[in-house]
């Protein structure tokens, strides 16, 4: 493997040099494995080291973070640590065997040797090690015929309770087949059905299976991954009300290319969680009650759940205001301003209303992060003190901004001045 090791960038090559010596001063063997081994052979980029030791990785991983100047988080539950340097991320892991106590829980692990550790692994090509030891640097580890899996594009379980021992490889397969266009080889499929049939999912923590619900949807072509979970395990462990329809395809369909017009046309924009737009989308059919079932089940972190919410409550009435012409800017700000970037984005996939195309196109070129000039010490300098009437003022200027009533800080002024007259004939 030396030669594949030698065509990987230089920043990484160095890194598994120096991983290489801090693991030599401590005499304890050292090999890439997983994922990055799997990547390695098939020439695809990955900065995520994936790393095991023959001796103790929270220590290992001080050292590390030392050398490299990098942070270190210890995970003591599972007894692994990962490095953060720059860009890359190195998983550490102490080789370990594994020992399910219950199928479908997390298991007991206690140390083992590189081999044990591999075979405790999903599939035979994430089932590889090299050596990054001093005496065999470069050597392939390979005890499950993995790299004859990977010329053959196999997806292959190492035994016969994978699936049954953690329910989660199935989502997991199916995210490796459809990630690489490789197939779940004959056996490992009907492994795969018999676990699906004998209800796995239906007591794999939902915590696990919505991290690697997740995963599917940040792969590339997310409705690639979910007809493929339709097809092989169904969509009922999730909801028993989600159903993967022609609409809700199409939708898919619509987000990936709503998804491509937003990253081209506004690339200094914040980063979308494009993953949470196809959950979105992927949702679509389901009711509030439903809705909220899943939710309550899979626990999604705060922020994400209340863009779930809000997919569902707001985005109905946002899109039937703006449905129409000659919407005044300052109604568009005020309906699209509340809503996140990936909500906006899902209706605009959703709707295909010429006008409310134009007016969220509008909203993220023109109007959105739109500031007024007018500050507090402008509303002083006029003798007005601070209180309530300061928000009321700036909202009413950024409104007349908004349709283009006012354009520069004197015009903002003179606006500001006139509202106070009015004000005051109001009150005498
Ligand atoms: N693994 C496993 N069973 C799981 C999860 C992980 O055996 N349920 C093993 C696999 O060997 C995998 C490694 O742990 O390669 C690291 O897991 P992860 O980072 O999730 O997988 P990667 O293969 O690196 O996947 P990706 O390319 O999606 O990052």
């Amino acid at each position: 493997m030396k030669e594949y090791l030698k065509k990987l960038p230089a920043e990484i090559q160095d890194l598994i040099n120096l991983i290489s010596k801090a693991a030599s001063l401590r005499k304890w063997p050292v090999y890439l494995v997983g994922g990055f081994v799997r990547d390695l052979i098939l020439g695809k980029d990955n900065c995520d080291l994936d790393i095991v030791v023959e001796g103790e990785a929270e220590v290992f991983a001080a050292d590390l973070a030392a050398k490299l100047g990098g942070r270190y988080v210890r995970h003591h539950q599972f007894g692994t640590a990962t490095v953060y340097k720059g860009h890359f991320k190195i998983d550490l892991a102490t080789a370990r065997r594994e020992i399910y106590a219950q199928p479908a829980s997390l298991p007991l692990v206690e140390f083992g040797t590189l081999q044990e550790d591999l075979k405790r692994r999903d599939f035979t090509i994430n089932a590889m090690a090299i050596s990054i030891c001093q005496n065999n640097f470069g050597e392939l580890k390979d005890f499950y015929q993995g790299r004859k899996d990977l010329k053959a594009k196999k997806i292959r379980v190492l035994h016969d309770l994978s699936f049954i021992d953690d329910p989660t490889r199935i989502l997991r397969s199916i995210r490796f087949e459809q990630r690489f266009g490789f197939k779940l080889e004959p056996h490992t499929l009907k492994l795969l059905k018999a676990a699906r049939l004998k209800g796995m999912l239906e007591i794999t923590q939902p915590q696990r299976l919505r991290e690697e619900l997740i995963l599917m949807f940040k792969e590339k072509q997310p409705l690639k991954q979910v007809k493929r979970l339709n097809q092989l395990a169904g969509l009922g462990f999730l909801n028993h009300k989600l159903k993967l329809t022609a609409k809700n395809k199409n939708l898919l369909k619509s987000v990936s290319q709503q998804i491509g017009w937003f990253n081209k046309v506004f690339p200094k924009r914040r980063k979308l969680d494009e993953w949470l737009i196809y959950l979105l989308a992927f949702l679509d059919c389901l009711d509030m009650n439903s809705t909220n079932e899943f939710c309550r089940k899979f626990v999604f972190r705060r922020g994400d759940e209340k863009r779930i919410f809000s997919a569902k409550n707001d985005i109905v009435n946002s899109a039937q205001g703006l449905s129409k012409p000659k919407v005044a800017p300052a109604k568009i700000f005020k309906t699209l301003e509340p809503l996140s970037y990936e909500v906006i984005i899902l209706a605009k996939a959703k709707y295909r209303n010429r006008h409310l195309q134009k007016y969220i196109a509008d909203f993220l070129e023109i109007y959105n992060g739109m500031r007024i000039y007018a500050s507090g010490s402008d509303l002083r300098n006029l003798g007005l003190s601070p209180g309530p009437d300061y928000q009321k003022i700036f909202a009413e200027v950024l409104e007349a901004k908004l349709n283009g009533a006012v354009k520069t800080h004197e015009q903002e002024m003179e606006l500001i001045k006139k509202m106070i007259r009015r004000d005051s004939h109001g009150q005498d």
